[in-house]
């Protein structure tokens, strides 16, 4: 071995900067065959070097508390950030490109909410910024977008993007265990963010699905007009309702090509909680798993599967990208030749079609039935299947299930309902996919 090694500096030793140093020992060897040269860590950078740590840093490697130790030290060729949140994170990259530092991050929501800037500085000055981790953990989705998928327009793509989400919801379906138990379980687990929110809220899911959209389309869209809802206040009683009709409820998020009405490409993008058939491979996706569906104009249908998060499936994917910076591949970045991508044009939220799954709660009196879907056939929502449970004295859940109409159609239809007085409590409504 003749090559220099590639020095690293390490922001950031918790769940992924510990796996790093875990696999970049474990699979040094490997390494080695495939990168032809070693990947040494010369500092890690962490908030308090005084913590007791479960792990011990690399000989020869000293923690430090001062990001100028990683940004501006010339030794070091490439700075990996894992450390998360936004302002001190985009200050360590920021610095580190204009010190001709090459990047390796897991940060989408830094990349998802201020990315546009970064790419285009690393553009500039050559260097690479890399993110596979960033999107679905150890499914690598960003580089087959960015390469395997170049020759395909992709059509949609819709996938689980958070494990943390999908963790809770396969707890809480199977084993019958409280939101806030199986929430617990996934922060031991080393899956949620450190704000537990961006991960019940679906703001984690929306971050990736912003990245997924500029590698797939090659535009921006911009994080603030994303239309979010999370698994917050998901009540088992739907999960249990869901199943008798044979689907699952999962955490969406979802971006395609649709034509608005005066026949224009659009880009109907968004993360909401949806019922999956059980059947299909998207529904037997569980716990931390993560999955992408592709529908490519060449490819036709592609599906990749794997784990979201946790300690060494996401250091792999980080190790994946040091791997591609030892080689000296090409700073290819957003996997387009333009220097700034693109405003996405944006389909409006109210025109996206669906089919929907509606949990009324009602009291149980005659012509309930007929004025509920009066409601609807007012805003012509027609219906598919329709079940009544037994309730609490007269008060009843209803649930139908729509055919497919708009997402104004269905809301007007539910004001009209309550409007006329007849829930006696707010609706539950989800697509169905
Ligand atoms: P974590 O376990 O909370 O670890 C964060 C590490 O960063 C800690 O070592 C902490 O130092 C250090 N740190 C935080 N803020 C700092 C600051 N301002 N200055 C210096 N050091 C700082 O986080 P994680 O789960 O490894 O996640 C790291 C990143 O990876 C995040 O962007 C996250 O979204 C992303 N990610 C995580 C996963 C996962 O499964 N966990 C998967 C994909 C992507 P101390 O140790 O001194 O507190
Ligand atoms: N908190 C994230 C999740 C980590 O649960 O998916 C992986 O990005």
């Amino acid at each position: 071995m003749t090559a220099e090694p590639l020095v690293i500096g390490l922001a950031g030793f918790g769940t992924v900067g510990g796996g790093l140093v875990r696999l970049l020992e474990e699979n040094a060897e490997l390494i080695r065959s495939r990168a032809g040269r070693d990947i040494v860590v010369k500092r890690i950078l962490v908030r308090d070097t005084a913590k007791p740590r479960p792990l011990v840093p690399p000989s020869n490697t000293e923690l430090t508390a001062d990001p100028a130790a990683l940004t501006d030290d010339p030794q070091i060729d490439a700075i990996v950030e894992l450390i998360g949140g936004i302002r001190q994170a985009r200050a360590l990259i920021d610095k580190g490109l204009d010190k001709g530092k090459h990047i390796v991050t897991a940060n989408k929501a830094l990349l998802a909410e201020q990315g546009s800037a970064l790419f285009e500085k690393a553009e500039t000055s050559k260097l690479m910024l890399r993110f596979e981790a960033a999107v679905a953990g150890a499914v690598p989705i960003v580089q087959t977008l960015k390469e395997s998928m170049s020759g395909n327009r992709i059509i949609s793509l819709l996938g689980i993007l958070n494990g943390t989400s999908n963790y809770i919801l396969s707890e809480m379906t199977s084993n019958g265990l409280d939101f806030e138990v199986a929430l617990k379980q996934a922060q031991e687990l080393g899956y949620a963010e450190a704000d537990p929110t961006l991960d019940i809220d679906g703001y984690d899911a929306a971050h990736k699905l912003i990245l997924l959209i500029r590698l797939a389309y090659g535009v921006s869209y911009p994080y603030a007009d994303l239309p979010v809802r999370g698994i917050r206040g998901l009540a088992a009683m739907d999960i249990k309702l869901a199943g008798e009709f044979g689907y699952s409820i999962k955490l969406i998020g979802e971006a395609r090509e649709v034509r608005d009405i005066s026949g224009r490409t659009r880009l109907e993008a968004g993360v909401f909680p949806a019922l999956v058939l059980n059947r299909y491979l998207l529904g037997k996706v569980n716990g931390v798993y993560n999955a992408v569906r592709l529908e490519a104009n060449a490819a036709g249908s592609l599906f990749f599967h794997g784990r979201g998060a946790g300690a060494l499936p996401t250091a792999g994917a980080v190790l994946s990208d040091l791997v591609a910076v030892a080689r000296g591949e090409r700073a290819d970045n957003s996997g387009f030749a333009r220097l700034s991508l693109p405003e996405a044009a944006v389909l409006p939220q109210d025109d996206g079609r669906s089919s929907f799954y509606v949990r009324l709660t009602v009291e149980d009196r005659p012509g309930v039935l007929r004025d509920l879907a009066g409601a609807m056939a007012a805003e012509a929502v027609s219906v598919a299947q329709m079940i009544q449970k037994s309730g609490q004295g007269n008060i009843v859940p209803l649930v139908f299930m729509t055919h497919e109409t708009t997402s104004r159609a269905m809301k007007y239809s539910l004001q009209r309902m309550t409007d006329a007085g007849l829930l006696t409590e707010p609706a539950v409504c989800y697509r169905v996919l």
